[in-house]
């Protein structure tokens, strides 16, 4: 058994290395020669947690191997996988295959070079129901029946813990009509049958319709505790006590009842616009899943007038302290980051921001190239009016507040993502901002430099 995996961004370097880590040789195929170049020189172009000790033990046992050629990653391979892009298309919204589609046509070239051959084309990338029929179709026009089988196997892995996430995932879902299909996704994923994980096995379109399905309900169940984060700001209840309390309850679960400043990255937004023109064309409409699209977008765009709000009504001359850039901790990803929608409007607002993210900065100064990118959490802070805590990053969970509120101009802390507790902060002097919480003011004695708010 061996296999092909195109594309090897955070989907498909993942799933190509920890597929070599089950003992499958792997190739790893990218149209992007540097970051071939750089994966053959033993670097990791992304960050991911463990990721760069899993290639390069698999790179050094010789079962795990990067080029740009197609052609020579098809050779002998039982299986390829496409794990290409899927963003957003411009204008409608609806998921841009044309990376899908240009990595199928290389496929079906390249192996009507090989008559004889039997590959299984899996599609990894999220893609709308339909798109797996359309693949077959693609295949089919070049090579003959029994020369391919089209499945679909959507992953689920999270950005910042991956690996363990393709490595014990919660199911396997495969969508396929091909019983040789089966057999062959079968034993790629035999280590995972040791662990008793659930695979589905069904149709493409339930598969990728699974995808999607789940993105989308997530996504949801993000959007109803902000609902209920607001609702909590307006009658003085607690929306993490409101969360706890709901979630252990079995059927709605902990899992993704954390309040916040709004759901991004590179799927949710993506992959339920996604769903909304996929149930449009099917004449049916998703409203719910609407609703949260619009109520995220507004959400997060809302976040940079509370953030005003919490300095006093402006930010014009103002220097915040912004921690955190990625859209959530542990990634450098910054695809649709909230920080994207939260941060510009208050620059124009005349705001100065100084920021610091442990990993997301490289890529952040690509977007927003007007802030003052710092070397720490520490830095950020010198001579700010506030800090707003905009991701959630470890080191931020436990920074030293005498030395913060030392280092701010008045004592401000905007919290978007609940890190700190109300009660914690007013001891130490600071006037705190959080979400679905009382507003935290300090305690008599506890802060020095309080005259800078007045
Ligand atoms: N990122 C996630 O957390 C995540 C999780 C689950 C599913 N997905 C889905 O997986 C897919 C990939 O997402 P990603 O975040 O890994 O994308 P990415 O943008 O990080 O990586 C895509 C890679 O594919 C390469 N590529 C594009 N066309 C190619 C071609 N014809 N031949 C060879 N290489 C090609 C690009 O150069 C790039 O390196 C998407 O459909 C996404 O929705 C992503």
């Amino acid at each position: 058994m061996r296999i092909a995996m195109i594309g090897t961004g955070y989907v498909g370097l993942v799933s190509g290395t920890c597929f070599s880590e089950f003992g499958v040789p792997v190739t790893c195929v990218d149209k992007d020669a540097d970051k071939i170049a750089r994966l053959q020189r033993g670097e990791v172009p992304l960050f991911e947690p463990g990721l760069d000790q899993l290639v390069a033990v698999n790179q050094a046992a010789g079962r795990l191997a990067f080029t740009t050629d197609l052609r020579a990653a098809l050779d002998g391979a039982d299986a390829v996988f496409i794990a290409v892009g899927t963003p957003s298309r411009r204008g409608d919204g609806h998921a841009d295959l044309t990376y899908v589609f240009a990595a199928a046509d290389e496929i079906a070239e390249a192996l009507a070079e090989r008559p004889g051959s039997r590959t299984v084309v899996v599609t990894k990338s999220t893609v709308p129901v339909g798109t797996g029929r359309q693949l077959a179709g693609i295949m089919a026009k070049r090579l003959p029946a029994g020369a391919f089988d089209v499945a679909s196997n959507p992953e689920f892995l999270r950005e910042g813990s991956a690996i363990q996430d393709f490595m014990r995932p919660d199911r396997v879902v495969i969508g396929t009509e091909s019983e040789h299909a089966r057999t062959v996704l079968r034993a790629l994923y035999r280590p995972l049958y040791l662990l008793e994980t659930p695979v589905v096995f069904t149709t493409i379109e339930t598969a990728e319709l699974i995808k999607y399905a789940a993105n989308a309900f997530l996504a949801t169940k993000i959007t109803f505790i902000n609902q209920v984060a607001d609702l909590c700001e307006a009658v003085g209840a607690d929306v993490q006590d409101v969360a706890r309390g709901i979630g252990l309850d079995g059927r709605i679960g902990r899992k993704f009842l954390h309040a916040g400043p709004g759901f991004g990255g590179s799927c949710f937004p993506k992959d339920c616009a996604a769903l909304v023109r996929t149930a449009e064309e099917a004449g049916r409409r998703m409203t719910m899943v609407e609703d949260v699209l619009d109520i995220n977008d507004s959400r997060k765009r809302g976040m940079a007038d509370r953030i005003v709000a919490a300095c006093g009504g402006t930010v014009a001359g103002k220097t915040l302290a912004v921690l955190g850039l990625t859209f959530k901790p542990n990634t450098d990803d910054m695809r649709d980051s909230p920080s994207l929608s939260i941060l510009p409007p208050l620059i124009e607002g005349g705001a100065t921001i100084r920021a610091f993210d442990p990993e997301g900065m490289a890529e952040a100064k690509k977007l927003m190239p007007d802030l003052d990118y710092c070397g720490d959490a520490y830095q950020a802070l010198e001579g700010a009016d506030a800090l707003v805590l905009v991701t959630e990053w470890n080191e931020f969970r436990a920074l030293d507040l005498a030395r913060v509120k030392d280092l701010l101009r008045s004592p401000i802390i905007i919290d978007l993502r609940n890190v700190y507790q109300p009660d914690e902060m007013a001891a130490s002097g600071f006037i705190y901002h959080s979400i679905g919480r009382s507003i935290a003011q300090p305690q008599a004695g506890s802060g020095r430099n309080l005259r800078a708010v007045a």
